[in-house]
């Protein structure tokens, strides 16, 4: 579905135009509701960054979600932190300069997210964070210091829920706080319609892995291996380019049990089917660990922590450290399973599936 700007003023588009920007699989997820919230107010320019250019990664979900064509696509594509980083830097800064929007929204903690932010805090244009406030204590985690960065740059903070707005006030934000729950959830409930119907009765897991912290360690990757090959049940195993390469470089091909399926990267839809018909989910993105806790799907987290603490305080998800995977993901799987067979849990913690509208009547409020 095509969504076109409103007709307006040239005075209203240069005093009042914002540009929307994103870059990664989720982001781009994202951006579909936020781009029809936003676009229903104002003009928005549409920058793609290109941090992901692979079709499963990037045009597939354009043309799943009937995301209208971005008007800028950067090509930043993969190179090293610093370099990637730079690059959206200067490639957004050039447009930016062109166009004069009234706010940059930004989006979660990537190296786009952090590069767009930059961007707008030096061409003194206001910067939006949506998902602002969350946090981690893991040491090295990329996302973290791209997340406190933009929150620290950000005039506006959409908060996905009550416990990252209490720690952005206990953090003395400079910029207003909002509370709009999480745009991931509108986009779900959506698209839960078309999402392609159960494939078979036969039960399997669902596992993902995708975070530096286990591509970058062969042990923690190799223990995770092994600890899925002991769960009792098949596992479909959808690889991000990264981890593919990962299991490449280790010389872990070998090692995958003859129950570990390996996939290619699923689009939203199908992703959507099988998170929603899994038995249990294993994982380390954070976009996954929410779609289970929506659609009631148990999960277990391959992390030490995780910044969506609330799934784990209700049971809906349990963590794991990746090197202890290989002894006690099997034990985590049966808690977690039999913890989501005793009761169901309440799914509306990250909002109600309202949040790109809310997101919208804060921007409003900035603009003001
Ligand atoms: C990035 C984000 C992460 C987010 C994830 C969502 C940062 C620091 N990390 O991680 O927070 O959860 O996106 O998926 O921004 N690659 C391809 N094709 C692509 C994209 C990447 O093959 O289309 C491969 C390349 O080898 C690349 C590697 O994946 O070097 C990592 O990609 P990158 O964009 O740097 O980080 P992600 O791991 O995708």
């Amino acid at each position: 579905m095509e969504v076109r700007p409103p007709e307006v003023s040239l005075y209203q588009s240069y005093m009042r135009s914002l540009a929307l920007c994103y870059g990664t699989r989720p982001q781009i997820v994202k951006a579909s509701v936020l781009l029809e919230a936003l676009r229903s107010r104002w003009p928005v320019t549409a920058v793609d960054t290109g941090q992901h250019y692979d079709y499963e990664l990037n045009g597939l979900l354009y043309q799943q979600l009937g995301i209208p064509k971005p008007d800028h696509f950067l090509e930043v594509g993969s190179n090293t932190p610093v370099r990637q980083t730079a690059d959206v830097m200067v490639r957004t800064a050039e447009i930016l300069r062109a166009t004069r929007p009234a706010a940059v929204i930004v989006i979660g903690d990537t190296n786009s997210t952090l590069g767009c932010a930059l961007a707008a805090n030096k061409e003194g244009i206001p910067v939006v964070h949506v998902e602002a406030g969350l946090r981690a204590s893991e040491p090295d985690l990329p996302e973290e210091a791209n997340r406190r960065v933009v929150d620290a740059l950000a005039r506006l903070l959409c908060v996905p829920c009550e416990s990252a707005g209490a720690r952005l006030r206990a953090e003395r934000a400079q910029g207003a706080i909002a509370l709009t729950g999480d745009v991931a959830r509108d986009v779900l409930i959506r698209h839960l319609r078309v999402v392609p119907p159960r494939a078979s009765d036969t039960p399997f897991a669902l596992a993902t892995a995708h975070r530096a912290a286990l591509t970058s360690d062969r042990a923690a990757l190799a223990a995770l291996l092994a600890g899925l090959g002991a769960i009792g049940l098949p596992v479909r195993m959808p690889l991000h380019p990264r981890t593919r390469l990962a299991l490449e470089r280790y010389g872990l091909l070998d090692a995958v049990p003859d129950s570990v399926r390996l996939e290619p990267p699923l689009g939203y839809l199908d992703m959507l089917a099988a998170v929603r018909d899994a038995a249990i989910v294993i994982t380390d993105s954070g976009g996954v660990q929410r779609e289970a806790y929506w659609l009631g799907t148990p999960c277990v987290t391959v992390r030490s922590e995780t910044e969506w603490e609330e799934t784990v305080a209700i049971g809906a998800n349990a963590l794991l450290p990746a090197v202890a995977s290989r002894e006690e993901l099997p034990a985590l799987v049966d808690q977690q399973r039999r913890r989501r067979a005793a009761a169901l849990w309440e799914a509306d913690i990250y909002g109600d599936g309202n949040a790109a509208t809310q997101v919208a009547d804060a921007v409003g409020g900035l603009l003001d």
